[in-house]
């Protein structure tokens, strides 16, 4: 016959059972590592559940002891067991999601930038000169008189000096006002024939307003070759302008002097804004100013012991900015110099 069970022992296999029902749900529903450990805790802990449970195992019988401790024990293993597994998967979970991309969040837009518009466009002189087979060459900035002046046929005292205002340096030397005296760094160095351009930046002490900056860009052109006539500078010209502004623009030679070329013409460009019938940002002349060029003054080609019975060349000069105003509709200079985004975005 069955020995009674008595009634501790039983109360105790029911609080067992019912124990391990509740944590197997708690621990299902745990969703991070945290929320598992306040289950660990609660049934496992110093002062869980199974502890307040073991503590009433000396109320029972003697012979119903080990028993208890029995299935006490596989309560505790099999909770731990549970908690382990749960443990692993909420951390492969948490790994996976630190590893995910989520494609639906909005990107993190970087500042990408863009070139300067005065780069941009004397990249863009430049281009259109080096497609016509000249290479771009670079001179310093802090010049000699020699090179600035002197070789380019603008002696000590001469009037034309005034027209070129100079910052002159503590130590005799000046920052260059003009990109032609890399010609004549050139020439000394190379022998013709030569064909270059030569961009940079220049700087005259000039009060600042929307069409004057104490430092501008120019780039410079220089051909010597023999043979070389006016006409293939106004074909060279007349290809760039048409390249830079448009097919229908038209080009004039106006007369002018500069020291270093003779004969010397300032070149203008129909109105790129209204075609040549005149509007404010060409004063209503239908023209617009661009450039300065002419034929190499034997005189420079002296200065660089070139024999001007055997070598002619053309050279020309324009300024960037204003080139990059005409092109772009800016009308005050001081904007390339400002580093306002706002200004800078739009190019
Ligand atoms: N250097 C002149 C200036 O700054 C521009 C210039 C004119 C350059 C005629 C030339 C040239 O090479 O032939 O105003």
């Amino acid at each position: 016959m069955m020995e009674k069970v008595p009634q501790k022992i039983k109360s105790m296999r029911r609080k067992i059972e019912k124990m391990e029902q509740e944590a197997h749900i708690l621990i299902e529903k745990a969703e991070t590592q945290e929320e598992l450990n306040n289950v660990r805790v609660k049934y496992l802990g110093r002062n869980g559940l199974l502890a307040q449970l073991l503590k009433l195992v000396p109320q029972l019988a003697l012979k119903y002891r080990p028993q208890a401790g029995r299935l006490a024990n596989t309560l505790k293993r099999k909770l731990g067991e549970a908690l382990r597994g749960k443990y692993d998967l909420l951390r492969k979970k948490k790994e996976e999601n630190e590893l995910r991309i989520d494609i639906t969040m909005p990107g993190i837009l970087k500042e990408l930038g863009s070139i300067h518009p005065v780069s941009r466009t004397m990249e863009e002189i430049s281009r259109i000169f080096m497609n016509l087979g000249f290479k771009a060459v670079e001179g310093p900035e802090i010049e000699t008189d020699y090179y600035n002046f002197t070789a380019l046929n603008i002696p000590e005292g001469h009037p034309s000096r005034e027209t070129f205002h100079t910052f002159y340096l503590d130590n005799g030397r000046l920052l260059r006002s003009q990109t032609s005296p890399v010609q004549v760094r050139v020439m000394e160095k190379e022998r013709p024939p030569l064909r270059i351009v030569a961009p940079g930046r220049v700087f005259r002490p000039d009060a600042t307003d929307a069409s004057h900056s104490f430092m501008f860009h120019q780039v410079e052109g220089l051909a010597v070759d023999k043979d070389i006539t006016f006409a293939d500078l106004k074909g060279t010209l007349s290809v760039f302008v048409r390249e830079m502004f448009g097919q229908e623009i038209r080009m004039r030679f106006r007369p002018h002097f500069f020291p270093f070329t003779e004969p010397s013409a300032e070149i203008d460009i129909s109105c790129i804004i209204c075609g040549g019938s005149g509007c404010r940002v060409c004063s209503f002349k239908g023209w617009l100013e661009i450039l300065g060029a002419g034929m190499v003054d034997p005189n420079v080609f002296g200065a660089v012991k070139y024999d001007p019975e055997v070598w002619q060349g053309f050279a020309f000069g324009m300024g960037v900015e204003r080139i990059a105003m005409l092109k772009y509709g800016i009308t005050d200079i001081r904007l390339f110099f400002e580093n306002d985004v706002r200004f800078l975005r739009q190019f």
